[in-house]
């Protein structure tokens, strides 16, 4: 039996989280943004997993979109979610910045879970339907989608870095994982670095004829091409013009006790972000009186994350330490040198809180691109504001105008710090200007129809 659906989404999760027992509500980012008018024109839907363990629930529509739940046991997030997806390939993927962990139990989750997704997406295409596949926890449903229905259009997107040749050979099953992949028309990576490992890797690992982003597969070509994901600008642009979340910025401001400077930084409590290497070198700012008491003030916002994760508890253990510390060295009754939350935050706070921040730090050690950075510029219309950006960020690639820094690098992180605090506001304008410009022409409606274009080219 084929399904209807002309258009398929497939994703570890749900584009949508629960609000009480019954409701429920578009989840925020842009994959969701980008992708949700192409489901609507096209007949389409999305096929993931709805977030709670143990519980099956029939396909539903929301917003405009019809959601095919997967279904995972307890022992599946366990072994799947949390150890194979996001405590063997997430490290491995991150320049093994944490010891990935190789296990055959948890790749025999994985196995059985991708062979569930795709089972799942076979049931619900339409003949000869588009087919996108979303990220590494789904990197043998290509392979396992086609066999079932090789009448499919298969496209795959990395949003992760894919590392290179000398890491990935760690992997013990690094030739099952370039399989899967292969099983597509189209593989996608957020920089073309990622696109040539993986292409040198079917060559050498798999013996595989290939060109530079071509690589030959029986009968078939499967194509490998760089798509820098990025953010939905033109909403981002419109909502901080509007006069409230300005007042919010100002009340953000306020609340903070108006310091010369509010330093910012936006991450999921991970430990490929580098916060703990950011707020040392601040620390070391206040150590040296560089910044002097009352006149900086940081927002670390970190949102909770796979929680149960061992390396997420030794993260979050880390960093509300190294935040207790410098509060307690460096604080003064009514100002703390560091905010720190570990909550989530809705569209319009996170926006407020940009337009608060005079200097925005991300300082990942690795990340597949790093959307806040390109939110912040987004959010920036008023050409202040100076981005803080890590080099070992994808969207370092584009933000050629941020003030770069190398994470491991305490010192250069100081100065640049310093600079950008103290930078003259023609030069900021003079930078956020270009950035602008960058994410205005490279949004997220464009990184879906590029990609979109070329898998059904
Ligand atoms: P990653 O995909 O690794 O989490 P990105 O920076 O690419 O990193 O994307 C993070 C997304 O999550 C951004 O869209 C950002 O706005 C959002 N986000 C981060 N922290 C919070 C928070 N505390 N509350 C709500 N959204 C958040
Ligand atoms: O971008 C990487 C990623 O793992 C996405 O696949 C995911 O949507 C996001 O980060 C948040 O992670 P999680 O789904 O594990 O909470």
């Amino acid at each position: 039996m084929r399904g209807t659906s002309s258009f398929l989404i497939v994703a570890n999760r749900l584009p949508v989280d629960r609000v009480g027992e019954k409701q429920w509500r578009r989840s925020p980012g842009g994959l969701v943004t980008a992708i949700a008018p192409v489901m609507q024109r096209r007949d389409g839907a999305w096929l993931g997993w709805h977030g709670a363990a143990g519980e099956e629930l029939k396909p539903f529509d929301h917003d405009g979109m019809h959601l095919i739940p997967v279904p995972l046991s307890q022992l599946e997030v366990e072994f799947y979610y949390e150890g194979f997806s996001n405590a063997t390939l997430w490290p491995l993927y991150h320049d093994v910045v944490a010891t990935p962990v190789y296990s055959r139990v948890l790749w025999d989750a994985y196995k059985a879970v991708n062979d569930r997704f795709a089972r799942a997406a076979a049931d619900a295409a339409a003949p000869g339907a588009v087919v996108w596949i979303q990220d590494y926890q789904l990197q043998l449903v290509p392979a396992m989608l086609r066999k079932l229905r090789p009448d499919l259009k298969i496209g795959f997107f990395l949003h992760i870095p894919f590392p290179p040749a000398e890491l990935f050979w760690q992997l013990p099953w690094r030739k099952e994982i370039l399989e899967g992949l292969l099983g597509a028309d189209l593989v996608g990576f957020q920089r073309p670095g990622g696109a040539s490992n993986f292409v040198r890797l079917a060559r050498r690992v798999l013996n595989l004829p290939a060109s530079r982003n071509e690589i030959q597969v029986d009968d078939r070509i499967v194509r490998a091409e760089a798509y820098p994901i990025s953010v939905d600008f033109g909403s981002l642009d419109q909502l901080v013009r509007e006069p409230h979340i300005m007042t919010r910025a100002k009340e953000i401001r306020a609340e903070l006790g108006n310091p010369d400077h509010v330093l910012l930084g936006v991450d999921r409590l991970d430990y490929t972000k580098g916060i703990g290497q950011r707020l040392k070198a601040y620390g070391e700012l206040l150590a040296e009186g560089r910044i002097e008491p009352g006149e900086a003030v940081f927002v670390q916002i970190a949102t909770p994350t796979r929680e149960r994760v061992e390396e997420y508890i030794r993260l979050r253990n880390d960093i509300e330490l190294q935040v207790g510390r410098l509060n307690g060295e460096y604080g003064l009754f009514g100002w703390s040198p560091i905010n720190y939350m570990h909550q989530s935050y809705n569209r319009e706070e996170l926006a407020a809180l940009y337009c608060a921040a005079d200097v925005m730090v991300v300082t990942p050690l690795r990340d597949g691109m790093n959307l806040v950075a390109k939110e912040y510029v987004a959010c920036r219309h008023d050409l202040r504001g100076a981005l803080v950006l890590s080099e070992f960020a994808g969207a370092a690639d584009e933000l050629k105008h941020a003030y770069m820094v190398n994470p491991y690098d305490i010192d250069g992180m100081k100065r640049a710090m310093m600079t950008a605090m103290h930078e003259p506001p023609h030069e900021l304008g003079r930078r956020m200007r270009s950035l602008r410009r960058r994410v205005a022409t490279h949004d997220v409606d464009r990184w879906a129809s590029d990609f979109l274009k070329d898998l059904e080219a």
